[in-house]
């Protein structure tokens, strides 16, 4: 891996930073690849919200403390399973340092979302690394190192606040921010499985077109508003009632506030729906007599720097 020479940092021993969430605001599915993984091209946006992460390096040991929920994949112990540990893990085996550290997160983004809650804790964690580095890594050798952790974290672990992304989520191209928007997202008691989204998906033949993205297109909230679109969302909407009702009724309150401008979409392969609207609504219908959470933040213009100590 190449190293970034003479950049000026200042010396410490602990990197905080937000690990802040995204959204798709264009997410189009493409060919299912040999390997089963599928070619993606996507416009990701990042918010404000999102989870405290401290990085300690030059203590006694591995450890990794996180407050709130975390769904971590199956198959190994619930640290090992976590992404941001396995993303501090990648950093330490092609690097060869950091031996030890400490990584603490605040949870604040919903888990199981399609926020990409868990993939920006690893990004965070890959950023605060790279900042504490004796030898830090380019950008592009950081990219290169997340791409394995999945197809959110290369986008994660970059500075940038929009971006275009192809392939498994590691061709990226930065876009200039759009400014900030208040944005509702719908959290649901239950998330979506990945695997299972990307299946059903397979399943819808053909599918329907998608409009061609052009990156002058993508300089404006109503040009973003006009190809705003994800493949995801005729594949698991029609699954669950509450997903359904939810974009219904964001769509409808759009359409009440004149907002010709709106964005209202499956976040991801869900199960949050969101929807980026100058008045977004305080309330909405219980589905089902289900509760529904809703949060409101902000579309971010910036990635909140990593922060330097002893
Ligand atoms: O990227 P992430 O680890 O979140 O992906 C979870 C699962 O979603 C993968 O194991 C795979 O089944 C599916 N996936 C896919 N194509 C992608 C990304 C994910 O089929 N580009």
């Amino acid at each position: 891996m190449t190293a970034t020479a003479g950049r000026d940092r200042p010396s410490g021993t602990t990197a905080r930073t937000v690990a802040q969430a995204k959204v798709n605001l264009f997410l189009r599915v493409l060919a299912r690849e040999a390997s089963g993984y599928h070619q993606l091209e996507t416009l990701f946006c990042r918010l404000e919200l999102g989870d405290d992460v401290v990085v300690r390096v030059g203590v006694d040991g591995r450890s990794l403390d996180c407050a709130g929920d975390v769904i971590p994949p199956e198959g190994l112990g619930p640290t090992q399973r976590n992404l941001a540990w396995r993303a501090a893990v990648a950093y330490a085996d092609a690097t060869g340092w950091p031996n030890d550290w400490a990584i603490e997160i605040a949870k604040r983004i919903p888990v199981g979302g399609g926020l990409g809650g868990g993939s920006a804790d690893a990004g965070a964690v890959l950023r605060c690394l790279n900042r504490l580095a004796p030898s830090p890594l380019s950008d592009d050798a950081l990219i290169a190192l997340a791409a394995p952790l999945g197809a959110d974290v290369p986008f994660l672990a970059t500075r940038d606040p929009m971006a275009l992304a192809w392939g498994r989520g590691e061709r990226l191209l930065a876009l200039p921010p759009l400014p900030e928007r208040a944005i509702t997202l719908v959290c649901f008691p239950f998330g979506v499985s990945t695997p299972d989204a990307y299946g059903w998906l397979d399943e819808i033949a053909p599918r329907p077109r998608a409009a061609r993205l052009s990156v002058d297109a993508l300089s404006t909230w109503v040009g973003v508003a006009r190809v705003a679109h994800n493949d995801f969302e005729a594949a698991v909407a029609p699954r669950y009632r509450e997903i359904e009702r939810a974009l219904e009724e964001l769509r409808a309150h759009a359409v009440r506030v004149h907002d010709a401008t709106s964005v209202t979409m499956l976040a991801g392969s869900g199960a949050t729906v969101f929807s980026i609207c100058d008045t977004g609504p305080q309330a909405m219908t219980a589905v089902h007599g289900m509760s529904l959470r809703l949060a409101h933040t902000r579309t971010a213009s910036r990635v909140v720097a990593v922060e330097v100590s002893d």
